[in-house]
């Protein structure tokens, strides 16, 4: 049977983004911007670079502006009409007509995982891609389509993975596994930031393709650390029972969701720009001399 496509993208955004306070007292975190673009514009592009037609965004109270990001401004664009700003004009449509957004709503913080599982209904019976806002990935093959390509030619359930320095595996979910091929391994552990004698030093990061079956296995999952249902446990339970994949994608990955990790994203994001380069290329120079 051939593998099925990838059509759907869930997107937990549903977290109080409490590193970024007070910035997300009043703005949900996925709308601030990297350069002039709200991250979560990023993520819903690098879905529908990935194939994906449907986003599932999984949001809370207080994050319906999230969604009107993807919405049709008629007075916005009218008045861009008015005084001739057609292209602007032009690109404000576009971001309308990137995908389907859906939303569902997540009532209580009550871990990524649950975040997920709140998705199970609209995405049915098929893989999804699950992309996590915080984690924004430059890439010349965009991150999740890597992550499908992977999962199109193994037929297993893949998470992207990235070398992380060892005195860093604490702060992260650690995979090891077997080699499957050069940048593709089978996970035999998966380890909630280890606190000592990390597996390995291959970091999971917020790319998941998924079966269908992680439903299941979510609705079993008990609270784990901080009362939260972790995906994390889940993926563990899928690992042991179905086999899955973990794919060293190949590209540069920013912690969005990080105070340091953010300003490195803007600038990074910024010196790729011809119309904002030069000048603070010049002004790094001098502020950093
Ligand atoms: P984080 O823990 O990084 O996000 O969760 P957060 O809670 O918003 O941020 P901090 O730590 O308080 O600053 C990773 C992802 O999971 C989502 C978040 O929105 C984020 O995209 N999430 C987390 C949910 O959707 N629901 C939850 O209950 C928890």
């Amino acid at each position: 049977m051939a593998t099925r496509k990838i059509r759907k993208a869930v997107i937990p955004a549903a977290g109080l983004g409490t590193r970024f306070l007070p910035a997300t007292k009043a703005v949900p975190k996925e709308l601030l911007p990297i350069v002039d673009i709200p991250t979560i514009q990023y993520i819903v592009a690098e879905a529908v670079a990935a194939g994906v037609r449907d986003v599932i965004l999984v949001c809370a109270r207080g994050k319906d502006s999230i969604v009107d990001h993807f919405d049709i401004a008629g007075e916005l664009e009218a008045h861009l009409d008015r005084t001739g700003k057609h292209e602007l004009r032009k690109q404000m449509r576009a971001i309308a007509q990137m995908a389907n957004v859906v939303t569902v709503r997540q009532q209580e913080p009550l871990g990524l995982g649950h975040a997920v599982l709140c998705a199970k209904d609209v995405v049915g019976d098929e893989p999804f891609l699950i992309l996590l806002g915080d984690d924004v990935i430059d890439a010349k093959v965009p991150g999740a389509k890597q992550l499908a390509d992977c999962w199109e030619r193994h037929g297993l359930g893949t998470i992207a993975l990235m070398e992380v320095p060892p005195e860093e595996t604490h702060l992260y979910g650690i995979a090891a596994g077997t080699p499957v091929d050069g940048r593709t391994m089978r996970i035999d552990r998966l380890v909630e930031k280890p606190k000592q004698d990390a597996p390995s030093n291959l970091a999971v990061i917020g790319r998941y393709v998924l079966p269908p079956r992680i439903f299941e296995i979510l609705e079993q999952v008990k609270p784990g650390v901080g009362g939260e249902i972790q995906l994390t446990d889940a993926l563990a339970v899928l690992a042991r029972e179905d086999g899955l994949l973990g794919h060293r994608f190949e590209g540069d990955r920013y912690d969005a969701g990080d105070r340091v990790g953010y300003l490195k994203a803007n600038i990074a994001y910024a010196l790729k720009r011809p119309d904002l380069a030069p000048q603070l290329r010049e002004w790094l120079r001098e502020v950093t001399r």
